[in-house]
């Protein structure tokens, strides 16, 4: 027998978290994992379409703070540290707690619930092919000791995205392997226990019965912004990164590291290596951008260390205002705000995330009754 999915907005959370409204407006979700502070690759890929749908959407940001276990499961007081981190930058760049509801996953019970469902509906074969998993095993070196727990995250992230039923995730590049996967999850519940027939389009999944819409993943204008070493993806552990919170002079110095190999002003330079990456991606102006682009490319006296003052000066001054706002937080107490802001907030989330888990509980003949986390 197969009992009727709700539709997914039906009796949606009534008001019961401090402040929570229901919206009507469609929700994202999406998250960072607190393994160190944020850079411009975060920025550019995920964190400025965040900003810009703060108000259209129903937003969800996710502190994958269970996630930052699978490698670092030792080192607890960093884990904790870097969540706090990882909320400060977001605070930062301009995520309002007001309009944006920030939730810790370590206490949204409901995402380790489902991540126990779902793993059920996903090949063990197919999660460890999963590309972006293989490409963090190569990359942290992982070999083959890496722990049970480590390609679970995956299947996990699925459970962090369906809990909150979003038409979209806003990722970088890397990550759209595992919004895939997600996807795959989704359509794979719908099938299952809410009777949705295969053939059903993507979008059509919701209308044709189905608990979980197909999210998709939304990347930002840079997806993949390379890291100053020139060659790898901007990543904190590569030692490549331009943090959110450096300072000037700490932005100088690594813009001057960016390795282009021209050796003179007179030399044809080449658009697309890392330095002009660097200015398409964070010069404002567009004339001058193709202004430098056509002088460097001509050698028409024009060389690195000057292209490179520039770009230090065009992401100082986007890092500015988000060093002001950070150092509100970086006063005495200011931990004690945030962790306010994130117990609220995850209040506010597990309305919703009780919602979804209680709804996939009674397709899947699980309703033994409601439960309420208190
Ligand atoms: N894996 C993501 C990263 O490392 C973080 C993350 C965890 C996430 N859960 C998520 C991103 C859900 C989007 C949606 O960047």
């Amino acid at each position: 027998m197969r009992i009727a999915c709700p539709a997914p907005n039906a009796g949606a959370p009534r008001s019961r978290g401090r402040g929570f409204r229901v919206s009507g407006r469609p929700r994202i979700l999406t998250g960072d994992t607190p393994t160190g502070r944020l850079h411009l690759g975060h920025y550019v890929g995920s964190l400025e379409n965040r900003l810009a749908l703060q108000d259209t959407y129903e937003c969800y940001f996710l502190l994958a703070n269970m996630h930052a276990f699978t490698t670092r499961a030792a080192h607890p007081g960093d884990i904790r540290r870097d969540t706090i981190e990882i909320v400060k930058d977001w605070l930062a760049v301009g995520i309002d707690p007001q309009r944006s509801t920030i939730v810790l996953q370590t206490e949204t019970p409901a995402i380790a619930e489902l991540t126990w469902f779902f793993a059920m509906l996903l090949p063990f074969n197919r999660v460890m092919k999963n590309p972006t998993l293989r490409t963090e095993i190569d990359d942290k070196g992982l070999g083959d000791h890496y722990s049970f727990g480590f390609p679970m995250y995956a299947v996990g992230q699925c459970a962090d995205i369906l809990t909150f039923r979003p038409a979209m995730v806003p990722v970088g590049q890397d990550q759209v392997a595992h919004i895939e996967m997600c996807r795959e999850v989704a359509r794979r519940f719908n099938q299952t226990y809410c009777g949705v027939d295969p053939k059903t389009e993507d979008k059509d999944y919701p209308s044709a019965g189905g608990l979980f819409p197909i999210p998709e993943a939304l990347v930002g204008r840079v997806g993949r912004l390379v890291g100053t070493d020139g060659k790898q993806k901007m990543s904190k552990s590569l030692g490549n990164a331009i943090l959110l919170s450096d300072d000037p002079k700490t932005v100088k110095k690594k813009v001057g590291q960016i390795f282009t190999g021209r050796q003179t002003l007179t030399e044809p330079g080449d658009v697309s290596n890392a330095l002009f990456q660097y200015v398409r991606a964070f010069i404002k102006d567009p004339g001058r951008i193709a202004e430098l682009e056509r002088r460097y490319a001509a050698g028409d006296n024009i060389g690195d260390g000057h292209v490179k003052a520039e770009v230090a000066e065009a992401v100082s001054a986007l890092l500015e205002p988000m060093r002001a706002r950070r150092a509100e937080f970086e006063r005495e107490g200011g931990d004690d705000e945030v962790i306010d802001i994130i117990k609220a907030g995850t209040t506010r989330a597990n309305v919703l995330a009780e919602d979804t888990l209680h709804r996939a509980k009674q397709v899947m003949g699980l309703d033994f009754g409601p439960r309420r986390l208190s």
